[in-house]
This record gives C-alpha cells, structure tokens and sequence, in this order.
C-alpha cells in the first residue's frame, strides 16, 4: 500500500500534501512525488526516498512565490508493487497530454492489456508502473469529453483491481477528483478547504470532519463542496463522521502499535497477497512472476526453500504444501547454513529464497550460492525492487503492504499463502486434479472471514496472556502442519516480551526437554483438530503430569481436547491446510498481549533490526 494525499483550500498547498505525506509514511516510503497547480501550471517534483527528501527538492527547486501561491495539489508516499523504486515510477503520473496528475493505492490488474490498447492509439509512457496506464486511460477519455469528472468515471469501469485515487487537471484549477475501490479514501471537510488522504493521519491536523468513500464512489472536491456520486456518475451519499482519534494515535490508525496493526491487517494484505491470482476456472494459481513454463515447472525434481527467522517458519510449511500438493521433494534450508556447507544442488532443482525484506544477507548469499551450483532461483519478497527480487529475477511478491513492526506478522501470513499458491500450480502440474485445485481455492478464497473471526478473539487472548505474563520460560509444541507454528509462536514471544520460550516438536519433548517442566513451565500446545491430535493431546498430558500449565490453541467446538486443557484458545474450524493461519494468528496475539503487560518496546524490540543486512 502506499499513502496519497490530496488538497484544495487556501492554504499553501506543498506545506499541507508534504505535511501530510509525512503522516502516511508508514503506509509506504520507497519514493514521492508531488504535483501542484497554480496559474494554468502543472509543478511536478519526485524523489526516490523519504518523504524530506521530496520536500528538500520541492523547496530548493520551485520559486517561493509559486510555492506560496499553490492551493491545489495531489501527493503520494510509494510502496512499490508494479516498477521499482525510482524517479520514473514515483507518482504523480501525467496522461499522454500532460494535462492530467494522478496518484494511485492500490494495483490495476489489467493494465497490460489497457497499456497495449493506448500504445496502439500512440502512447507512449514513461514509467513501469501500472498507475502510470491509469493515467493516460483518463487523459484519453478526457481527450474524448472535455469533462474530467466523466473522464475519471469512464476510466475506472474499464478497471479490474484496487484503487484509491486523486486526480487534478490543468483545465479545472478549482477540483481534485477522487475514487476508491478496495484502497482507502477518507475526505476531510475544513473550513474554506478540503483534504482527501489514504487515511486519517493526514487529516485530522485540519479537521475531525470526515467522509469515508466505499468502494465505487467518485467524488469531485472542491474547497467548500464534495459532490458524491458512483462509478456510474449516479449520485450517492455519505454519512460525515468524526475522527476519534488525536493525531499521534491515528498514524498507527489508533492502534497502539504497529505490529497490533499488522496483525489486525492480515484479512485485508491476504486478500492483495491472492488478488488477480487464482484461477477459478483451471482450478489452479497465475504466478507470472515465477517465469516458468509448464514444460520449465514439470522438468523441476526438488524444491529448495531457503530463509531466515520467521520466513524459515513459512519455509518449513511451505515443504508441507509442496509435498502434499505436488509431490515434490522439498528440503527447507536455513540461508546461514546453505551458505557455507558446500550444498548438494542440481540444475533441476528451484531453489525459492523467502525474505519479506529481500535484504537478509544470509539469504542473498544462499540464493547467490544456489545460482553458482546451477539451480534455478526464484524469490517470495515483500519490498519490490530489493536485493533479492533483484537478483533472483523472477519471484513473487507478497503485496502485503509495509511492514513496521520488527517482529514479523502479516508477511508470514502472506509467504504461507503465496507458498500454497505456489504448491497449487506446480501440483496442478503434476498429479493435482481440477476438483482439488478448485476446493483449495475456496479455501484460501474463505481465509480473509477465517482471519477476522480469529481476530474476535483478541481480548480472550488478552485475559490469558495476563494470567501468565510473569512467568520466565515458556514451551510451545505442535506436530505436522502446526509444529512451524510452535517455532513462530515462540520466536514471537521471545523477540518482544524477552521470555526464554522454545519450540518444539510435541513428540521431541520427552527426549529431554520435558525435564524443564515445572508449575511455572507453561506450554502452549498447538492442538487444532487436525491429523496428529491425538498423539499431541497425549504430549499434553505427559507434560500436565509434570504439573506444567497448558494453554491449548484448539479447534472451537472440540470438546475432547478442551478436556486435556487448562486454558483454550478456540479457533475457527479450518482444513489441515489453513490450520496454521488460525493458530499462528493466535499466537502472535498471545505474543503481543504478555509483551504489552510485561511493559516491553513493542515495535523495536531490543537487539533486532526489522531487516539483518549483516552476516
Ligand atoms: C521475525 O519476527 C524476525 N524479525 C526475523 O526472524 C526475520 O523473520 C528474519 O530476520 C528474516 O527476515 P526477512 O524475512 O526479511 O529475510
Ligand atoms: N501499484 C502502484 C505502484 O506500484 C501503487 C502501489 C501502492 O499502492 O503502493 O506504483
């Protein structure tokens, strides 16, 4: 996601959209732009960077007096899905006439297809970005009407995807038209001025007056009027409401983290991690990215999977996925140790580097020692443009959004899903059939309303993590798809509430470590109803008979194994697949709960760094 913000008042324009920026740059912070309007002129700056460093060019490069005059403009923070970070592709982005700016959150799915269209009609662009294409698209329309507002409309019903928009033309020096479909558009009502922003942060500093479009709606703002209407040009109307929150809280949205906002998140960044990728009708995923021919996919005899830390987890579920879904030999390699034990790698294997960063020098040096050995490479990164993408070529990017918080949430749930996608398409290569590729997309289709029930139970969660937030250790066990949960659940609470926890495998227990249990020895237990409860339910009880406390993270419903429990966390009810998305969101509750009663620095824990660029 990336952040927009646009202004019409009497104000000065740069001070308010760079103001603003500011307060999105969490939603994303690889380059700017700005553009403004003030005397049948188009002032455009961008920068790759931070939002200052836009600001420093603004005014260092545009005369005071024009700066001063500016009471028009649309802005916008990046977080690249479509073109790397760089001054081309950094919004705005004009049309073909150069009469239209425009800024965009969100993806346009079928912007090839429109781009061929308008090169064949003689445009020519600049950027690879899909946003870019938007902007001709209503520049043409605009070229055919003469009515921006009509032209924005006629633009967007040719649109497939997301989008949250602010658009400006040379010819109405007194609107800024905004849209939405799927990204966040929230207009501010001022006195004498209107602002549109991504969301509150950039707002609420000029007023707590505010309309939130839904999906659909186009709005022409001027600075004391908003005209709603739909896609369609038919008039709509929308409550005013009141922002709540003070401006500090409303960066995070009003949560008191980040990592509480990423957690809460992950139904909305699963849905863009899948969007435009599932196949409805062969029953299978569209991962371009991957560049893989079907003859390319068969050909491949292992998979290698190889990371770090959290996304070493989402490596280990990933062997699962593969070798349920395609039958193929998958070995999970952590990155510091392919690196330097002189591997065994055949041409014939893919070797798949999973960093939400793309940075992890561990892993850039396993994905560059896998290519020497003759491997083909490929990467699951969340930062377009990173080293990583970069430098394996080809891949798939999660489309998670930013993530802030150094303890890793929404992009282990977005690596598991791109890895069932990528299980899907290489198993419907192989053995998978149509039918069962079509019911693993209903279920992934179904795991945005998994999520959000997962999340009703937050407060439960809290009331355990209260009971429990003293204590010194912790064990977290799980078997089968659920024993990578038990390693992410106890990373999590190791890395944000400094409690000495480890992950294990329930059946390992009794190999040594079950001599630590004592009363004040919890163990959380991944006790989901799926294949290998049984034997995990007799693990808990081994572990009850030496008097540790057990909090079981169980299937709702499932009286048996409340029974073996002294605490439950009851989940929804998910295949053997989806089983870890409930579970693990649990767990990173339970994380953050027993870190926020133990008082810990939640977003920056100590020692760590949200990305390990060092051996
Ligand atoms: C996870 O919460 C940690 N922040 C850490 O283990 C992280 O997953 C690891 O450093 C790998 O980072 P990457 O996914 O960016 O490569
Ligand atoms: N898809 C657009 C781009 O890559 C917007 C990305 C975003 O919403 O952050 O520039």
């Amino acid at each position: 996601m990336c952040g927009i913000v646009g202004y019409i008042g009497e104000n000065n324009a740069a001070d308010v959209l760079l103001g603003g920026l500011k307060r999105l740059e969490y939603r994303g912070y690889d380059s700017a732009g700005i553009c403004m309007l003030d005397g049948g002129e188009l002032h455009t700056e961008r920068s790759v960077g931070k939002v200052q460093d836009l600001a420093d060019k603004v005014y260092q490069n545009l005369p005071e007096n024009i700066i001063q005059a500016t009471r028009l403009g649309v802005a916008h923070t990046r977080w690249a899905t479509h073109g790397e970070p760089s001054e081309e592709n950094a919004h705005p982005h004009l049309d073909q006439s150069g009469r239209v700016a425009l800024v965009h959150n969100g993806i346009i799915e079928n912007y090839k297809e429109i781009r061929q269209r308008l090169t064949a009609a003689g445009h020519s662009f600049k950027s690879q970005t899909d946003s870019e294409v938007l902007a001709h698209l209503i520049g043409a329309y605009y070229g055919e009407n003469g009515d921006f507002l009509q032209a924005v409309c006629g633009a967007l019903n040719q649109v497939e995807g997301t989008f949250g928009i602010a658009a400006l033309c040379l010819d109405q020096p007194d609107c800024v038209v905004v849209a939405r479909r799927g990204s966040p558009i929230v207009v501010g009502l001022g006195h004498n001025e209107t602002i549109v922003a991504s969301d509150a942060a950039a707002i609420i500093a000029h007023t707590d007056q505010v309309i939130y479009l839904d999906d659909d709606d186009v709005a022409l703002l001027k600075r004391d009027d908003v005209d709603l209407r739909n896609i369609h040009n038919v008039p709509v109307s929308r409550d005013v409401a009141r922002i709540e929150w003070d401006a500090r809280a409303a960066e995070k949205d009003g949560y008191d983290h980040f990592m509480l906002k990423e957690i809460f998140e992950q139904a909305d960044s699963l849905c863009n991690t899948f969007r435009g990728r599932l196949d409805v009708k062969q029953g299978t995923a569209i991962l371009s990215g991957l560049n893989l021919t079907p003859r390319e996919m068969a050909d491949i005899q292992k998979v290698l999977l190889i990371a770090c830390g959290t996304s070493l987890h989402a490596a280990m579920l990933g062997k699962y996925y593969f070798e349920d879904l395609a039958d193929l030999c998958t070995d999970v390699e952590p990155a510091a140790e392919f690196r330097y034990r002189n591997p065994i790698v055949h041409a014939r294997d893919l070797a798949v580097a999973i960093s939400q960063s793309g940075e992890t020098a561990d892993t850039l040096a396993a994905v560059r020692e896998a290519m020497n050995k003759g491997a083909r490479v490929t990467g699951l990164c969340n930062v377009v443009g990173s080293t990583i993408a970069r430098e394996t070529g080809t891949g798939v990017y999660l489309h998670a959004g930013p993530e802030i918080g150094v303890a890793s949430t929404k992009a282990f749930t977005s690596q598991m899903m791109v890895l069932m996608m990528m299980a899907l398409k290489f198993g419907r290569g192989r053995r998978l059939s149509i039918q069962k590729g079509l019911e693993i997309i209903k279920e992934i289709e179904r795991t945005p309303e998994l999520v959000a029930k997962t999340l009703e139970l937050n407060q439960h969660i809290a009331g355990i993590a209260k009971k429990y937030h003293y204590v010194r250790d912790f064990f977290f066990i799980g078997r089968g798809y659920l024993y990578p949960v038990a390693l992410e659940g106890a990373l999590k609470l190791k890395e944000i509430s400094y409690i000495h926890a480890e992950g294990y495998h329930a059946a390992e227990l009794k190999h040594g470590p079950i001599a630590l249990l004592e009363p004040d020895v919890p163990v959380l237990a991944l006790a989901c109803d799926v294949p290998g409860k049984d034997k995990l339910l007799g693990n808990v009880e081994e572990c009850r008979a030496r008097k540790a406390p057990v909090i079981g993270i169980a299937t709702e419903d499932d009286e048996e194994a409340v029974s073996y429990l002294d605490e439950v966390i009851p989940v929804p009810r998910t295949s053997t697949l989806l089983a870890p998305l409930t579970a693990v969101i649990a767990a990173q509750l339970f994380a953050y709960h027993m870190a926020r009663f133990r008082g810990c620095e939640i977003d920056q824990p100590r020692n760590l760094a949200k990305s390990v660029t060092v051996e």
